[in-house]
């Protein structure tokens, strides 16, 4: 694919999406609302349920805008697949978020390498109706320029991987999901909540920036937060002696415990004892 811009933007070009597609996605939608209700968080529920447009077929990303832009001034642009860090973090920065175009095939419904469409909307668009949230990305974005410029990266791509990707939130009905990609993928959405065999971990910023993770399977531990404003106000926070500080502390493997955790459940580790799988569903 040709990459005409510096942004990696390209025009969506809707028209083109064939029905096999479309109807990929009407099942990818089905499949995970049937999932959701009772383990999705509330925002993330409101949000989807403000974006209608979602159950028809894969959206145009230009409707999508003209509600998500009202909410929260956020909208999506179009890329290829993954793009730089570099790129991604402006892209962030300026309240933009880069959606792939395309959409997995029939083949990949349970198992897919890279986003798609899919994963991109249905997971992370709702969250960015949020206010604290959107704020929250922006601020992320900003955080990632910072990050690059002082060899934070990893550490900083943690933060996003436990919150963003794989968050829970407690609620007074109990854990929610509010991670992108466990709302999107049809087996993480149970497991995250209903396994015995995760640690479910009370958030921690520092912790959490020490913490490598899973790409290939499950997450052997979630991070809790408590409300929207936690992520909200860590933001603020300037990171550049929280890395500093990192530089004299070991990393921690997916599945250990620290005797400061504070665990809202502590997993058997039975999943990741026994699973010789690799493999990475979104
Ligand atoms: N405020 C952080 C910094 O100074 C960046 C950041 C923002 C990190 C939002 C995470 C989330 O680096
Ligand atoms: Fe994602």
């Amino acid at each position: 694919m040709l990459i005409a811009r510096d942004d990696y933007v390209i025009a969506q070009d809707w028209q083109a999406y064939r029905p096999a597609e479309h109807h990929t996605w009407r099942r990818l939608v089905a499949r995970q609302r049937s999932r959701l209700p009772g383990r999705a968080a509330p925002d993330f529920l409101a949000g989807l349920d403000a974006l209608a447009i979602l159950d028809g077929g894969i959206p145009d990303f230009d409707r999508l805008n003209d509600i998500l832009g009202k909410a929260t001034g956020w909208r999506i642009v179009a890329v290829p697949g993954l793009v730089p860090d570099d790129v991604f973090f402006a892209h962030l920065a300026n309240r933009r978020f880069p959606v792939a175009r395309f959409i997995r095939t029939p083949e990949q419904m349970d198992y897919l390498e890279e986003p798609d469409v899919f994963h991109d909307i249905f997971g992370h668009v709702p969250m960015l109706m949020n206010p604290n949230f959107a704020d929250y990305m922006q601020a992320y974005g900003e955080g990632g320029q910072k990050a690059l410029g002082l060899g934070a990266l990893k550490q900083l791509s943690r933060l996003y991987w436990y919150t963003v990707e794989f968050g829970l939130i407690e609620t007074a009905a109990g854990l929610r999901i509010y991670g992108a990609g466990i709302v999107s993928s049809a087996g993480e959405v149970e497991f995250a909540l209903d396994s015995a065999s995760p640690h479910r971990i009370r958030f921690d910023l520092k912790r959490v920036l020490r913490t490598e993770y899973k790409i290939d399977d499950f997450q052997a531990n979630y991070f809790v937060i408590g409300d929207y404003r936690e992520l909200f106000d860590l933001a603020q926070q300037d990171f550049t002696p929280i890395y500093r500080a990192l530089e004299n502390t070991s990393d921690i493997n997916p599945g250990r415990l620290l005797p400061a955790d504070e665990l809202l459940q502590r997993g058997s580790g039975k999943h990741h004892a026994s699973s010789r799988f690799t493999k990475r569903i979104l």
